[in-house]
């Protein structure tokens, strides 16, 4: 029988899921963008807002749907996965109540305490923004302030990084959330392992470094995601092999205590001098994360959610071995202030070229041997009659793959070097240099 799934939400990751699907199944798509990479891939696409979960299980009835993927946490924070469940679709997402290990920081934390996941940081909750500002202040050392509820990855400010403590006061004064979780800050290098569950099983797939920060260097505010890598194995070369399993271990015993969550577990950990920490839950792929991750899934992602569905252990996943850099291309001014109205001068034509002109060129320069493949993803573009333009967000994703992360770099940079004027990448993401910084940085910390 062939599936009919229904994929929700309209940004690279969303593109990154449809590539993966749509070769197996009959795929229809539904977001409050038209993310014209997913309109070619579906066969259906309906506009309709993300966190109406009515209107897409509507949605799901009309294409007949077997099976739905999530993918933005706005969604699951609306309760689409129970919505679609109540229409008799299985959606690989958690439930509202699940999704709260990302929706909820506050809970994510307590779970964590009141169910021995290792990893958590000294942290308390406030409702009384004054009640968080002292504790701001009397914490001996760094902290970091977060919203509980959801920010697009944009409401933590870090002291001794970002900001000084009198400016996260400020910030918490300014902004009012009505509750916030101040903890400990951790030092070291983040990295994301992201694993598929459902039925009590959790398989894992490779690290990936994403880069928050708008500009090279790691500096200015924090966006949803610049760009990220991993590499043609399944850590990172910062990292060794014991934190990677301790990474999987954490997601594990979030399972054991959180039996019933299915869909994407998604473990930002921090590689400090102590081990391995958590940074956050999220309750879905990355973005940009899912960019690096799914093209080199061998298995064959629909396998997956139909044993998720069907009640079935999950499948062992293969992965290609191969290194994936991406980088987001987003208007200039993102994300403080960002111009919408640039033409994109990037199809795919050229991001698959660019592979082969990177491939094509001197092999005496290491970075050129081993070159794979490029793909575009898109995310939010304007359509107009004369071609692609951006919008406030960011735009699209080139991903190079190759046997080297270095390999891997020089696709997505040939591919974005005529992005078009009023577009900004960070070229710096995936390079020798900044993976170098990473392992400076952990040989640092670990005295070695
Ligand atoms: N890459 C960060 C996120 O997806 O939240």
């Amino acid at each position: 029988m062939t599936e009919t799934v229904l994929l929700i939400g309209g940004g690279g990751r969303e593109h990154a899921i449809a590539r993966s699907l749509a070769s197996d199944c009959d795929l229809y798509a539904c977001a409050s963008n038209r993310n014209p990479g997913i309109v070619a891939l579906a066969e259906g696409f309906e506009r309709v807002d993300e966190t109406d979960a009515d209107a897409i299980a509507d949605y799901a009835e009309t294409v007949e749907a077997t099976l739905a993927v999530v993918g933005p946490e706005s969604a699951l924070a609306a309760g689409v996965v129970d919505a679609l469940e109540d229409r008799g679709v299985y959606a690989f997402g958690p439930k509202k109540m699940d999704a709260r290990l990302e929706t909820d920081k506050a809970f994510q934390r307590r779970f964590m305490v009141e169910n021995d996941v290792p990893g958590c940081p000294d942290f308390e909750t406030f409702h009384d923004i004054e009640a968080a500002c002292a504790y701001v202040d009397q914490y001996d050392g760094d902290v970091a302030v977060k919203p509980a509820g959801l920010t697009g990855g944009k409401g933590v400010k870090v002291t001794g990084d970002q900001v000084t403590k009198e400016e996260a006061k400020e910030y918490l004064r300014t902004e009012k959330y009505e509750r916030v979780v101040v903890e400990e800050r951790f030092v070291g290098e983040e990295f994301t392992v992201q694993a598929f569950v459902a039925n009590g099983d959790v398989r894992p797939t490779p690290a990936v470094q994403d880069h928050k920060r708008a500009y090279e260097g790691d500096e200015g505010p924090n966006t949803g995601g610049m760009g990220s890598y991993s590499d043609a194995k399944r850590t990172l070369p910062f990292m060794e092999e014991r934190d990677y399993e301790e990474a999987v271990d954490v997601l594990e015993s979030v399972v054991s205590a959180l039996p019933d969550y299915r869909g994407v577990l998604y473990g930002q950990f921090m590689l400090t001098a102590d081990g391995v920490r958590v940074v956050e839950f999220n309750a879905r792929f990355g973005d940009p994360e899912a960019m690096n991750t799914l093209p080199v899934l061998e298995t064959p992602f629909l396998d997956v959610l139909v044993a998720a569905r069907d009640g079935e252990t999950l499948p062992d996943l293969e992965f290609a071995p191969t290194a994936t850099v991406c980088k987001y291309a987003v208007p200039e001014g993102y994300p403080t202030n960002p111009e919408a109205g640039a033409r994109i001068d990037v199809d795919e034509e050229r991001v698959t070229r660019a592979a082969e002109r990177v491939a094509d060129q001197s092999s005496d320069d290491e970075s050129r041997d081993g070159v794979g493949e490029g793909l575009l993803f898109y995310a939010s573009v304007e359509e107009r009659e004369d071609g692609l333009y951006t919008s406030t967000s960011r735009s699209f994703a080139v991903v190079g793959l190759g046997d080297t992360i270095a390999a891997a770099e020089a696709v997505a940079a040939d591919a974005l070097s005529a992005a078009g004027d009023g577009l900004r990448v960070r070229q710096d993401i995936g390079t020798a240099e900044l993976v170098q910084r990473r392992i400076d940085h952990v040989t640092d910390l670990r005295g070695v």
